[in-house]
């Protein structure tokens, strides 16, 4: 992303969440009743995108010989959610403030507060104890360390962000993020299912029926696309936390033993997906999760981490998650889950190295990667800036405008015959509205990586120009080249 000079990052954001609108990529939920807070809509172009990075994961994960695909039920068994520990552990601490109702993560609660405030929360908390400290990493330091061992201590004295009175909070809470439903007519605890927080959980106990249908031998690997929902408390920065979104999950079963090699193996595959598409190494990093702070299965966690104009956030986790998931499936179904391998003739329960990534995050990632404001000339040669959206062309919602330079002399009918040629390989798009300058302007906003114009030469010699958006530079190609030279040029860019 090509910040303009002088623009803030809020101001960034802004300009893509308007632009998401305008050119019909991301719209609000239900936004005619005032939205959903935490659910979006993807428009026409925003469907395309999305799809274009589906498809390019499916490709890149599933090609394979010994990766499987699936599409299994968002309703699970509800027994699924107690193995895999979700109901017990899936919570965010919450607090509510007494006076007006608003509701706050204690974590980010505590994470949002200014140096100052926490420092006033401290010598209010502990009159005395901090009166002669002032400095601000020491405060951060200690303001972290109550906050995890007495954050009861601190919310005494802290300020509601939506009404600003003081000392309001209820005392933490857990919250339970899964979304109940009841199955049939009958609202009672008996029929209580939840909407997946992950489609994981649908791999691994379909585990056995994928290794014996595909006659599978471990190592091997599961993928699979899907929804998943999570009662955030709270969902902010447009696309990237939600309470509807989708998830791009493999899982790698494995011999024990053999799983940090796997480990390491899938970590460098994720992140060249990532960068083959065009994202750039300083935009991406390595966040290891520490030791102390691993999630109950993992033996060893990494999340490739995205520069996003609010800061590093995560788009995908490789996880270790050892033989917890399938030992928690085996106890709590009664069913064996281990794996025989014929050679060696051992059982065993298979360790499982997990990528997990965000459809809807990386589509929030590569929008904000791709969007570019940049100086260029007019056709008279005066310079103005352009909106550009610089998309890998395989994710580009639209592969080529098709415009007739104008609209007489059979150039209409010519351009509409190109259309016809190419639409049923790649989605294109017939411009013949304004001038050529202004069209060209309408396709770098959306991304469109080709423009064809069929001028008064193509009456001639049946050549036409094709401008590629990054660099503007035209060519002329022949009319019947014009698709090999797409399909060659999307795909291997
Ligand atoms: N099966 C492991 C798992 O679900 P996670 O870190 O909770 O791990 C994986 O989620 C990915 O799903 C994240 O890296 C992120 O891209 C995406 N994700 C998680 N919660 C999300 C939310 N509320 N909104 C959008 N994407 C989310």
């Amino acid at each position: 992303m090509a910040k303009p000079k002088g623009t803030s990052d809020t101001e960034l954001m802004d300009k893509l969440v308007s632009l998401c609108k305008r050119r019909g990529f991301v719209f609000q939920s239900s936004e005619i009743y005032g939205g959903l807070n935490g659910a979006w809509d993807y428009g026409p172009l925003g469907v395309e995108l999305l799809r274009n990075i589906k498809e390019a994961w499916w490709k890149e994960m599933t090609y394979r010989s010994n990766v499987e695909g699936l599409d299994a039920a968002i309703l699970m068994h509800p027994r699924t959610w107690e193995a895999s520990g979700h109901v017990e552990n899936f919570t965010d601490p919450m607090v509510d403030c007494k006076q007006c109702k608003s509701r706050y993560r204690l974590d980010i609660l505590f994470e949002e507060l200014s140096v100052k405030r926490q420092k006033e929360a401290l010598r209010e908390a502990e009159p005395g104890k901090y009166e002669g400290q002032q400095r601000d990493e020491y405060i951060v330091e200690e303001f972290k360390k109550k906050a995890e061992s007495e954050p009861g201590k601190i919310l005494g004295f802290l300020t509601c962000p939506n009404c600003g009175t003081k000392g309001t909070f209820t005392e933490a809470r857990k919250f339970n993020l899964m979304f109940k439903t009841f199955v049939g007519p009958v609202e009672d605890s008996s029929n209580v299912v939840f909407l997946r927080p992950e489609t994981a959980q649908g791999i691994f106990v379909n585990f056995l029926n994928v290794q014996a249908s595909s006659r599978q031998k471990i190592p091997f690997g599961i993928a699979q696309i899907g929804k998943a929902f999570r009662n955030e408390i709270n969902t902010k920065n447009f696309l990237f936390r939600t309470r509807e979104f989708e998830q791009m999950e493999m899982q790698f079963f494995c011999k024990p033993g053999t799983d940090d090699e796997h480990f390491e193996y899938w970590r460098e595959q994720r992140m060249n997906w990532f960068l083959s598409l065009g994202m750039p190494k300083e935009r991406l990093q390595w966040h290891r999760h520490e030791p102390g702070k691993l999630a109950h299965y993992a033996k060893d966690a990494y999340d490739i981490e995205f520069k996003f104009p609010f800061g590093w956030g995560e788009v995908e986790g490789v996880h270790n998650r050892t033989d917890f998931d399938l030992s928690r499936h085996e106890e709590y179904s009664g069913k064996s889950l281990k794996y025989f391998d014929e050679t060696t003739k051992e059982k065993f329960i298979p360790y499982i190295i997990e990528t997990s990534a965000g459809a809807s995050r990386s589509f929030m990632a590569f929008l904000v990667n791709a969007y570019a404001e940049e100086e260029a000339p007019t056709a008279e040669g005066q310079m103005e800036t352009r909106v550009v959206m610089k998309f890998h062309p395989s994710l580009a919602p639209i592969k080529a405008a098709i415009f007739p330079l104008v609209n007489r002399d059979g150039m209409p009918e010519l351009a509409r015959k190109i259309e016809a040629d190419l639409r049923p390989h790649l989605r294109v798009f017939y411009d013949d509205s304004g001038a050529v300058g202004r069209r060209y302007r309408r396709q770098d906003e959306i991304g469109t990586p080709f423009c064809v114009t069929v001028d008064s030469q193509t009456l001639e010699d049946q050549t036409v120009t094709v401008r590629e958006r990054d660099s503007m530079v035209q060519e002329r190609i022949a009319c019947n080249e014009l698709l090999s030279y797409f399909l060659m040029r999307v795909n291997h860019f």
